[in-house]
């Protein structure tokens, strides 16, 4: 794996039922090589500025879903936004993540103008979208716009496992197309999955993990799965932190030039979860930058850590954190290595990073984007 970046799908499936607390040790630290390779010790710091918890989705596992009725909404205002990456600017952040629901009150241009302003106020800074599902006219507008990057995690790659964790018309293979759009497009692109979710299998992992590979991101996001109380999964079991810290290893070995978080979820599940997670191959954090007044309002999963705490000590914290296992932050734009700063080419398709070519892309990664159902449509 280490050479060719991949397995088979059995040899993936293998691997991770074969989990014991020596292959985990030994994955970590040849993970913890390859990171330390690339990137050093150096831990991307981005600011995670969650702007709006309203959202038309019902996925069953997220506790912003439609049908909570018990969340109390919220929204900020451009100038709030722009407001809030002023302060995490000041406080050294220069990535700014933009993070929402599925909130159509901000259409396309209302998010292009959000961007541009960014964008035009804090020109040494990077700043990565992540809004769900929308046509791929709207991610064109924001790349035109200077949106640097986007995630949108896939959860699961299977269409019946991702079926039973989101409410009817959600399909996976829009989700997929949503992806290869948004490379199409030149955005740095994150998938990603949860750990842990009912049904999930060690087959269905290694089927997440050949996903990232075909899709060839440059950062990929997992976390563990955490219920939360309101909804329809509040008494499944959370995902394990150490199944986890594994993946993430693989993760790294497939891609030693991907940007991997080490998640609040795995920090919420672990006092220490975070530290684990760039002892096990991470190298980004993502401090939460969201106001004070309305952080404690964005809970996708119960008992989130941080939610009461000013931005400017989570930056301390974190920094902390990296620091008290061997680590340092960089508040540089933190982009794939492949990558310069340079100014966004719309339009220029970007390379599968990071990864051997044994595989060749499959053809929307190399053509046009393929059309992307508006999410009014589903
Ligand atoms: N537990 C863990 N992660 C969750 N997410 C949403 N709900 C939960 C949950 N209950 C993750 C999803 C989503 C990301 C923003 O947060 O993977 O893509
Ligand atoms: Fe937010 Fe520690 S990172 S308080």
């Amino acid at each position: 794996m280490e050479r060719d970046g991949t397995l088979p799908a059995d040899g993936f499936a293998e691997l991770i039922r074969g989990r014991t607390p020596e292959s985990a040790g030994y994955l970590f630290a040849k993970a913890s090589e390859a990171r330390d390779r690339v990137f050093g010790k150096a831990v991307f710091m981005r600011g995670l500025l969650e702007f709006s918890n309203h959202c038309a989705n019902d996925c069953l596992y997220c506790g912003i879903r439609r049908s909570n009725r018990s969340v109390e909404r919220y929204r900020l205002s451009g100038p709030e936004i722009l407001e809030a990456c002023s302060a995490g600017h000041g406080l050294g952040f220069r990535t700014f993540v933009l993070q929402s629901g599925e909130d159509r009150f901000y259409g396309p241009g209302l998010v292009a103008g959000i961007v541009s302003e960014i964008k035009a106020s804090f020109p040494d800074s990077a700043v990565t979208l992540s809004l769900g599902e929308h046509p791929t006219e709207s991610y064109a507008l924001w790349r035109r716009a200077g949106a640097d990057r986007y995630l949108l995690r896939h959860e699961t790659r299977d269409p019946a496992h991702y079926a039973s964790l989101h409410p009817r018309g959600m399909d996976v293979e829009a989700r997929v197309r949503c992806l290869y759009a948004l490379k199409g497009l030149g955005y740095q692109v994150g998938c990603g999955f949860m750990v842990g979710t009912p049904g999930q299998t060690p087959e269905l992992l290694a089927r997440d993990l050949l996903f990232v590979k075909e899709l060839g991101p440059h950062m990929v996001g997992i976390g563990p799965f955490i219920p939360h109380r309101d909804t329809p999964l509040a008494s499944a079991p959370p995902g394990d932190v150490d199944e986890t810290l594994y993946l993430l290893a693989i993760l790294r070995l497939m891609g030693p030039k991907l940007l991997i978080p080490a998640t609040t979820a795995l920090g919420t599940l672990d006092g220490t979860g975070r530290e684990k997670g760039v002892m096990a191959g991470a190298n980004v954090i993502m401090p939460i930058l969201t106001p004070a007044a309305v952080r404690g309002k964005y809970l996708l999963y119960d008992n989130k850590i941080c939610t009461g705490d000013a931005s400017s000590a989570c930056r301390a914290c974190v920094q902390r954190r990296m620091e008290s296992v061997g680590h340092s932050v960089s508040l540089g734009r933190g982009d794939h290595p492949d990558l310069g700063a340079g100014p966004p080419a719309p339009g220029g398709p970007s390379p599968a990073p990071g990864f051997s070519a044994s595989r060749p892309l499959p053809p929307a990664a190399r053509g046009a984007p393929p059309d992307v159902p508006a999410p009014e449509a589903r």
